[in-house]
């Protein structure tokens, strides 16, 4: 029997919502789950290859979606995006800054050239995205939601991945600031800090050292399943169960974090 409340709640219907980085392991799943509550989707990302894949993979889903090709790292690529969007849709209900890249490397010998590589997909083009997007939504009789990804390194250093460390302890730090700035103009800005999900940037990360070690610190004692983010996703973005929330954080990790703060 479907359930009208939770429908009500929930449903993502008539809206529009952009994933910058939705070619991706993560952001793939997040595409869909917008997409199967409703929402059209625009998968956004630098690879065409993997972006159409998603889309179609949305489409036999029953959900509809498009990509657009976009670089993080480049103001006037995320301004076009947004424009294009904007022009197409006529409103950016939702937001989701998925793009991101790592770099494990002994502290001594992180180059100037990698450092500004994490700190650029993860931190600056997190800002530019909030800075482009939510004057936009904030135009909008509906306002909007966006949506930054953290990390469980968000509150805890990672061994080895300095950069990445502190570009996702400044994400966190960023949606709180601009959820304060844009709160009595209907944008709520969250964050969702995933635990550890194999993915292609932390692909070579995961040595069997790493693996064991993370096993042995997350309560649960495996990793996650991309799709089991999309429930904390819904409830962040989601106009009607979200409503009064902003500035916040969900982990998402197997208890990871639960009892380290
Ligand atoms: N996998 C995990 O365990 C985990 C844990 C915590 C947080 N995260 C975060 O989740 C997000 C998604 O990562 P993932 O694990 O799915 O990795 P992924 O490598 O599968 O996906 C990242 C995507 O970002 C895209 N991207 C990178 N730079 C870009 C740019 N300049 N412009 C446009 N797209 C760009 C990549 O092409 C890729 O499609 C990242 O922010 C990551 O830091 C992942």
């Amino acid at each position: 029997m479907p359930n009208s409340f939770v429908e009500s709640l929930f449903s993502l219907s008539g809206q529009t919502a952009v994933v910058i980085g939705g070619t991706g392991v993560l952001g793939g799943a997040l595409c869909e789950g917008l997409a199967q509550a409703g929402a059209h989707v625009v998968v956004a990302g630098r690879s065409r290859e993997r972006g159409e894949e998603r889309v179609r993979a949305i489409a036999a889903l029953g959900g509809s979606a498009v990509y657009e090709e976009v670089d993080a790292t480049s103001r006037e690529s995320l301004s076009s995006l947004r424009d294009r969007v904007a022009a197409a849709r006529g409103a950016i209900d939702i937001l989701v800054n998925c793009a991101g890249v790592n770099s494990a490397t002994p502290y001594e010998k992180i180059s100037d050239e990698d450092w500004d590589r994490v700190i650029d997909t993860n931190l600056k083009a997190t800002h530019w995205g909030c800075q482009l997007f939510a004057p936009q939504m904030a135009s909008q009789p509906e306002g909007g939601s966006i949506l930054n990804i953290g990390s469980v390194t968000s509150h805890l250093p990672l061994s080895r991945v300095f950069a990445y460390s502190a570009s996702k302890a400044a994400v966190v730090n960023l949606s709180k600031n601009v959820a304060r700035e844009f709160a009595q103009r209907k944008v709520r800005v969250n964050t969702l800090c995933p635990g550890f999900f194999p993915a292609e940037q932390n692909r070579k990360i995961l040595d069997k050292d790493r693996v064991a070690n993370i096993m042995g610190q997350t309560p649960m004692a495996r990793f996650g399943e991309p799709q089991e983010l999309i429930g904390a996703m819904l409830l962040l973005c989601s106009r009607q169960a979200g409503s009064f929330i902003t500035g916040a954080e969900i982990y998402v990790d197997g208890g990871f974090t639960g009892n380290r703060f």
